[in-house]
């Protein structure tokens, strides 16, 4: 094993993929699965195979079709689990198993019921089975870092002596503060001289914001591995960011002395694809990858910067693949200038999908003097969001809607509703009200709208209007959907009948394949 060497282990379609409203379809799982490669990490967990039928299908997809990094599966310590994951990663040219069972005492006495020797006991089969299996198997004891450190020392012992080749230690609830995550990891070295012979892995959550820091400090302890997200998606306040874990490794290699295998500049290219897949935006100025990041506002660092750009820029910004040319297309632009740059958006797209962008874009040339950057890329993601023919329970007529000073707003709508034509009137406070009363009265009675946004895209009257909605059923599982129009009553309409459309969709996939639950 290379010690100079940090392993970077994806889990973006697995952890990131539990981000509240983040869903995505396997394809998407493929388009980001194969830019994870050309990135160059090292491992992708591609998803928890036991967990549905479509992530069975993405893990065993990818496995076969994408080629270079190490394709993981998550497994908890059952041998159901276990035998449907290597399932999944057999066909990978190289597979991994990782299995998990939670150690710290909260867990084992109130989630698992289980003593601190059933654990361990639980924990030695899973990773015997998965060795019978795989070679290459990960073992993580689940909020290691609320575990009390001899205990999670005898677990960890306890999954090398059964073949264990990497011992992850998460910090599941984003608990740790850096220098005592660090002093955890330096505590393995220290009592569990056998870690030497596998890589010693961390993943570490987001809840206190230290999930970079704390990946680091275990870092300069000896972890060799780092899990992360692209963009810090995840549960609640997401995993490690992991374009900041490795700008930090490279900026600073004149401090950590250790290398990384990634090509850093598909960093901007990952982040933009899962956002657009995901649907979860980047704020403004997120490090490394968020629109500000290499923006210099004020005077004074303008004036550094055109001096000299190391006054203020610690990294440049086409070392992460940032062009920051704000290319403007015009109704003369060819399909090739918008291929390019959804390109290097990171959007993959086939030719109907390209035909159809470029003619959206040319027609609102037509109307808005420059056709900038946000808008080709909203227009796209608009239409790689397409729900497909089966997927369209709902679909939208027509409707029309009737205000003005001193009147009520009122709507009618006319929806087919598998198959049936509906018709209904609506009133509201304002336009956009009125039109989503007169949808709810023919198919929202099961759904609350938790989330209404509004975005111009690049300013002016003629402005594309973004919106962005959530919609919660009756079991609180939330849907997320977003449609862009030049018509902001249209764009609202189209949002939360996709919503509503997803919802109904993923309903129907519970009924078909209810999830496996309990450990
Ligand atoms: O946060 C966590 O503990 C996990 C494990 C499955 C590694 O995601
Ligand atoms: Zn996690």
């Amino acid at each position: 094993m290379n010690n100079d060497r940090v392993l970077i282990f994806d889990t973006t379609l697995r952890d990131g993929e539990q981000s509240p409203g983040a869903s995505l379809k396997v394809n998407e799982k493929l388009a980001i699965a194969h830019q994870l490669a050309r990135l160059g990490v090292d491992v992708i967990e591609a998803g928890f195979p036991i967990a549905s039928e479509g992530d069975f299908e993405a893990v065993s997809q990818i496995a076969k079709s994408v080629k270079g990094p190490v394709i993981c599966g998550l497994a908890r310590a059952n041998p159901r689990d276990i035998d449907r994951c290597w399932e999944a990663v057999q066909p990978a040219e190289k597979p991994r198993i990782h299995t998990f069972i939670a150690t710290s005492k909260v867990h084992r006495e109130e989630k698992l019921r289980k003593s601190p020797e059933e654990v361990i006991d639980l924990a030695r089969k899973a990773v015997r089975l998965a060795k019978s299996y795989c070679d290459d198997v990960e073992f993580s004891p689940e909020d290691a870092a609320r575990t009390s450190l001899d205990y999670m020392c005898d677990v960890v012992r306890a999954a090398i002596a059964e073949g264990a080749t990497t011992i992850n230690i998460p910090d599941t609830v984003g608990y740790s503060e850096p220098s005592e995550f660090g002093g955890r990891i330096r505590y393995l070295f220290d009592k569990v001289p056998e870690v030497r012979k596998v890589v010693v892995s961390v993943h570490c959550h987001n809840d206190l914001g230290n999930a970079v820091a704390n990946s680091l400090a275990a870092i300069e302890n000896g972890a060799r591995q780092v899990e992360g997200c692209i963009n810090g998606i995840g549960e609640r306040a997401g995993n490690a960011s992991l374009e900041e874990v490795i700008m930090n490794l490279v900026t600073r290699r004149d401090y950590f002395q250790l290398d990384v295998g990634v090509n850093t500049r598909e960093l901007y290219r990952s982040s933009r694809l899962v956002s657009s897949l995901t649907g979860l935006e980047l704020q403004r100025n997120k490090a490394i990858v968020g629109d500000n990041a290499f923006a210099h506002e004020a005077g004074i660092h303008q004036h550094g910067v055109l001096s000299s750009k190391r006054t203020y820029e610690i990294m440049k910004p086409e070392d992460v693949g940032w062009t920051g040319d704000n290319l403007v297309i015009g109704k003369h632009s060819g399909k090739h200038a918008v291929m390019a740059l959804l390109e290097e958006e990171g959007f993959h797209l086939d030719s109907d999908q390209i035909r159809q962008i470029t003619a959206k874009v040319k027609a609102l040339a037509d109307k808005q003097k420059n056709v900038e950057r946000e808008d080709v890329i909203a227009i796209a993601r608009d239409i790689s969001h397409q729900l497909s023919d089966e997927e369209q329970l709902v679909k939208m007529i027509e409707f029309s809607v009737t205000t003005g000073s001193g009147m009520m707003p009122t709507a009618s709508v006319k929806l087919d509703v598998d198959g049936k034509m509906q018709i209904a009137a609506g009133v509201g406070d304002g336009p956009i009200d009125a039109v989503s009363n007169a949808i709810w009265q023919m198919v929202g009675a099961d759904y609350q709208l938790q989330d209404y946004h509004l975005k111009a895209i690049t300013g002016g009257t003629d402005a594309l209007a973004d919106v962005s909605i959530k919609l919660r059923d009756q079991k609180g599982q939330e849907y997320r959907a977003r449609s862009v129009d030049e018509d902001v009553i249209r764009a609202s309409a189209k949002a939360i009948i996709k919503g509503i459309n997803k919802a109904m969709v993923s309903q129907e996939k519970r009924r078909l394949h209810p999830q496996h639950n309990g450990q």
